[in-house]
């Protein structure tokens, strides 16, 4: 349990495969490597109802010297604001492409003319360094479905990139930390799950042919969150005190024994000295009681210092760890299948506004380089939607509050949770508003049988806060909507049975 591999179990997993939101394990490891480079990255999402758009995006990362960013997708309007900023960009092909890449290798061809090969003109161009195909392609909760097609993609994109001209950009792959087995609790133990061998074997080798890293996504939030009070916390930050000795090798925090798992399982392969990256790391804030903005600043600043320390790990001692923080804002239309703190990875509210500083220049005391906000975020009018005043028949309070919360996010309310103190009423006002401003203020969305009226007071009360959403705008991947609407039965259900708990 203590050296656990930090991962989206497959049973917190079981839908995620369908949403994916991958986080990359940032990898670092020779810093004489030409290809990786060590600067911290962040991971920008938008699966959100009316997302932050991308120029406002590409001026708070600017501003904060964010230099990496990792996104999901091939979005358009998100790779085209990123272009003549000097700032570093991995795109993705989405693991329901990977059986048409595997099966035909002009797929893989007319996908880097179109998704890449148009913005890496110069000057002016995007820096779009890595292509990742698929996300967590081998998790458990996909049964096996991408395991065949995932190298020969990896290898068709790859190959497209250099009939570009484009051998500079490398294919990579980001792996759920379950591609691990660990036998008992210490890295040393650790292999890769040899169902997955012939597999991997072919990826290890085209990976190391380009110089490409190995890139994981590790979550010792989850972990924690999972072991329910039998988790040691300290252990999942990076100021323990109980260290788990493993042979000659001491740990302190579950992420240096996921990493070096994974570095004694390359070692096993023949691969000790290829580079890693952690894909996602990070910790939300919200819905839940570990998740909170104190423990979330507390960790991500001990893992920014640690990763820029060059440390390293005890197995990959003086090295600067490298990876992509999960995330940069809040996404309030992810499934919460993973748990109810899903929609609250960012290190920035929704609309840009930094949760807690963060020191992003590590450990060195005399550097400072914080967190800048969005500046203007294009807010909707100041306008919330409430319970109505006055007498009002509250026979159908629950059923209208559930209505909201299933098709707008309520993961504030639950146990733990920033709202979570708050009155049936309060709460029920909590969700009409949130239903509110998802569907843009319409007007028509808050009525709720005449148990709701709009107010321009602000509701907020203590840790709660009520938004005003922002103005709508539509990325320009058509498969984002697919994929919210896709969740809806799953997500009245989840819905439910929460507020329906909450409230009794
Ligand atoms: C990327 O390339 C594919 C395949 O050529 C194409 O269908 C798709 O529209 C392109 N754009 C995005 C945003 O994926
Ligand atoms: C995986 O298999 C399990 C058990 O057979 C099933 O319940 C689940 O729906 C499957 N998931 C996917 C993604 O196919
Ligand atoms: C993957 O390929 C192997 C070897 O051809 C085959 O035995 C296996 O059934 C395939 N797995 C899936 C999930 O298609
Ligand atoms: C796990 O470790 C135990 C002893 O530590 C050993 O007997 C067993 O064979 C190992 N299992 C695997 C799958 O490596
Ligand atoms: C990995 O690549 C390096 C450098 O190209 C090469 O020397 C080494 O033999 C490769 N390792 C394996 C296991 O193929
Ligand atoms: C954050 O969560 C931890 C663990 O549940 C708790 O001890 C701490 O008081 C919380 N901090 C705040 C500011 O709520
Ligand atoms: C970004 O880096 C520049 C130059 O290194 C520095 O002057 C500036 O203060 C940094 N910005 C922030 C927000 O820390
Ligand atoms: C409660 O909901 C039911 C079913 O929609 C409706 O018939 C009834 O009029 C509602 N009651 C009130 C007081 O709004
Ligand atoms: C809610 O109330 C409980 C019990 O009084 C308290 O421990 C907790 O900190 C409160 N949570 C918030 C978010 O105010």
């Amino acid at each position: 349990m203590m050296s656990g591999l930090g991962m989206r179990s497959p049973r917190t997993g079981a839908l995620l495969w369908l949403l994916v939101t991958v986080m990359a394990i940032g990898s670092g490891l020779q810093k004489n490597s030409v290809v990786v480079d060590g600067a911290l990255g962040v991971n920008w999402g938008t699966i959100s109802n009316n997302p932050l758009p991308p120029g406002y995006v590409a001026q708070m990362l600017r501003a904060s010297n964010l230099t990496k960013v990792k996104i999901f997708d091939s979005d358009y309007s998100v790779i085209r604001s990123m272009a003549g900023e000097d700032i570093e960009v991995m795109v993705a092909a989405p693991n329901d492409l990977l059986a048409e890449l595997a099966s035909d290798p002009s797929v893989a061809v007319d996908w880097v003319t179109q998704n890449i090969t148009q913005f890496l003109f110069t000057p002016g161009g995007v820096n779009i360094k890595w292509v990742a195909v698929g996300n967590e392609p081998f998790l458990t909760a996909y049964n096996n479905s991408y395991v065949n097609t995932t190298f020969p993609a990896l290898q068709n994109m790859q190959n497209a990139l250099n009939q570009a001209g484009h051998s500079e950009v490398r294919a990579v792959i980001p792996f759920n930390a379950d591609v691990m087995a660990n036998n008992g609790s210490l890295p040393s133990t650790s292999s890769f799950k040899s169902e997955y061998l012939p597999q991997l074997r072919q990826i290890l080798s085209l990976l190391n042919s380009t110089g490409a890293p190995f890139i994981v996504n590790l979550y010792p939030f989850i972990s924690a969150f999972q072991a329910n009070g039998n988790f040691p916390i300290e252990y999942a930050f990076f100021d323990g005190t109980t260290p788990v000795t493993d042979g000659n090798y001491i740990y302190y925090n579950e992420l240096d024994a996921s990493y070096d798992s994974l570095v004694v399982a390359l070692a096993a392969e023949g691969y000790p000295n290829m580079p890693i990256v952690l894909g996602e790391v990070g910790w939300p804030t919200d819905g839940t009681a570990l998740a909170n903005n104190s423990l979330a600043q507390k960790f991500n600043q001990e893992l920014v210092d640690h990763f820029l320390s060059g440390k390293g790990t005890p197995r990959r001692p003086g090295i600067e760890l490298e990876g992509y923080l999960f995330s940069l804002l809040d996404e309030d239309a992810k499934s919460v299948a993973p748990g109810p703190f899903e929609r609250h990875w960012g290190i920035y509210y929704y609309d840009g506004t930094a949760k807690y500083q963060l020191n992003l220049a590590g450990p060195n005391l005399n550097v400072l380089n914080t967190l800048v906000n969005a500046v203007n975020p294009p807010y909707m009018a100041p306008m919330y939607c409430v319970l109505a005043s006055g007498n009002i028949d509250s026979t159908n309070l629950t059923e209208n509050t559930n209505y909201a919360c299933t098709y707008a996010d309520c993961t504030d309310l639950l146990t733990g949770g920033s709202c979570s103190n708050l009155t049936t009423e309060a709460m029920a006002s909590y969700a009409f508003n949130s239903y509110f401003q998802a569907q843009n203020q319409n007007p028509a969305a808050c009525d709720f049988q005449s148990l709701a009226q709009t107010t321009t007071q602000d509701p907020s009360q203590g840790t709660c806060k009520f938004n005003i959403g922002l103005q709508h705008f539509s990325p320009s991947s058509a498969s984002r909507s697919f994929i919210v609407f896709s969740f809806l039965p799953l997500l009245i259900s989840a819905f439910v049975t929460s507020i329906l708990l909450v409230s009794t």
